[in-house]
């Protein structure tokens, strides 16, 4: 049942084959009814926005708001940005749910913590980390490249980061699996999780008040605009969208970019022959490319339009809920020559998986470092590595806005016990 190529017929969406392989209906979408009106798998009503233009223009408009209150049907409306457990209120008041004045000042407290600099001083401890995990499959010639390297690596990452102390990350790395295992799916333990995970985060906000140190949680309880500090909810929600954001979202670069590296051998060749020869720019490029090409977020986070407006020449009624379909926009041929292509060298590639306007992503430093790091670690210590599974029967994490795999089993010559 393709119905991609068909001008009369849309693609069914949000099927398991649809998971699979979006690509093709977005194709479609774009060209017939690129502001396309669809009934997603809740029940609710949103509008699906493909083509790379309205995009941009879409998540710079400010006539479009991140806050759930102004949806048609706000019983419906809050838990809009994938986040597990985010209904709950005391963590409802985070980036991705509110819009300028308070965007601006709560984006500008964290940015005065959350700095590249911090970033960049960072670098050596995600080494560390990548070369620890990849220690423990090494020398077993296979792996499910998710569960033992993509999914720890940006838990442990962010809680070292946030200055969660090493004895306390086995609990996050626990509570963050119940939450995307059951992301989309039935959401058993997840309450139990957020709830854990929240009062260990204010405990620890709590701790780091009287005992502070240089990690990111105090650097956000000292941050100071103008004699303003984030309230106690407020740093709190902001620890929890630092997690969330940070988390299955590079899960997803690295599981994503690793497999399309695998289905495309030469440009995988390529990569690991300007690894060996020392250069880092492929490397650069090549982790912008695998965000453009099979990006993690798939949709950007809910928006409503607090106005009647024309996107695309659609109109759109007051209370309707937008969703930017970031994968059809960076796949959009108007915008990106042979966009269907895997180029790791691409130049003029101002892709939209990172977001755009002021709610583009805060982490993507880190996202960058993680990917490029996990990435270039990866291909230099296992050289053979392979898919040791056929792509047909791999199976994608089925949520609406994050786009990841369940599982990636690879294989490979195994090193030697002593590291050789
Ligand atoms: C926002 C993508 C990693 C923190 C966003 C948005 C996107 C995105 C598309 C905008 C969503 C929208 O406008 O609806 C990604 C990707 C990542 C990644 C692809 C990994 C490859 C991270 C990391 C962190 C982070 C590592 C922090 C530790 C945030 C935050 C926001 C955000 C706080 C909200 C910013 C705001 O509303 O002002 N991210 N992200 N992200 N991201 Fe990321």
């Amino acid at each position: 049942m393709n119905a991609a190529n068909d001008p009369a017929t849309p693609p069914e969406l949000f099927t398991w084959e649809f998971a699979t392989d979006p690509y093709p209906a977005y194709a479609w979408l774009r060209e017939h009814a690129p502001v396309h009106r669809t009934r997603l798998p809740s029940g609710v009503e949103a509008w699906l926005v493909t083509r790379y233009a309205d995009a941009r223009q879409a998540l710079a408009d400010q006539r479009l708001s991140k806050n759930p209150a102004h949806h048609d049907e706000p019983a419906h409306a809050r838990g809009k940005t994938g986040i597990p457990g985010e209904r709950k209120a005391e963590l409802m008041t985070h980036l991705l749910n509110i819009d300028p004045p308070d965007h601006t000042r709560l984006r500008r407290l964290v940015s005065k913590a959350f700095t590249p600099r911090r970033v960049a001083e960072f670098a050596p401890r995600v080494q560390e980390l990548t070369d620890r995990l990849i220690d423990g499959f090494a020398t077993k010639g296979e792996a499910d490249l998710i569960h033992e390297f993509a999914f720890p690596l940006p838990i442990y990452a962010i809680c070292d980061m946030l200055g969660v102390p090493a004895e306390d990350q086995d609990d996050f790395r626990d509570w963050a699996g119940q939450m995307i295992r059951h992301g989309g799916g039935p959401r058993g333990g997840v309450a139990r999780a957020v709830k854990r995970m929240r009062a260990y985060l204010v405990e620890l906000i709590h701790r780091k008040r009287s005992d502070p140190g240089d990690d990111l949680i105090s650097g956000l309880i000292r941050a100071s605009d103008h004699g303003e500090h984030l309230t106690e909810n407020e740093a709190a929600a902001m620890a929890f969208i630092l997690l969330f954001a940070g988390f299955e979202t590079t899960v997803n670069l690295i599981g994503n970019g690793t497999y399309a590296l695998l289905r495309e051998p030469a440009e995988r060749a390529r990569l690991q022959a300007s690894l060996a020869a020392g250069e880092t720019g492929l490397l650069a490029t090549g982790v912008e490319e695998l965000l453009r090409y099979d990006g993690p977020v798939e949709l950007a986070t809910w928006r409503y339009a607090t106005e009647p407006l024309t996107l695309g020449g659609q109109r759109i009624e007051r209370g309707d809920p937008v969703l930017v379909v970031l994968a059809a926009a960076d796949r959009d041929p108007a915008r990106f020559a042979e966009p269907d292509v895997l180029d790791l060298g691409r130049r003029d590639n101002q892709h939209l998986g990172y977001g755009h306007g002021i709610h583009y992503c805060l982490g993507a430093p880190l996202a960058r470092l993680e990917g490029q790091t996990a990435l270039a670690t990866l291909l230099t210590r296992l050289p053979d590595l392979r898919l040791a599974a056929d792509p047909a029967e791999l199976r994608w994490r089925g949520g609406l806005i994050m786009r990841g795999l369940r599982t990636l089993p690879v294989a490979f010559t195994p090193e030697k016990a002593d590291g050789a």
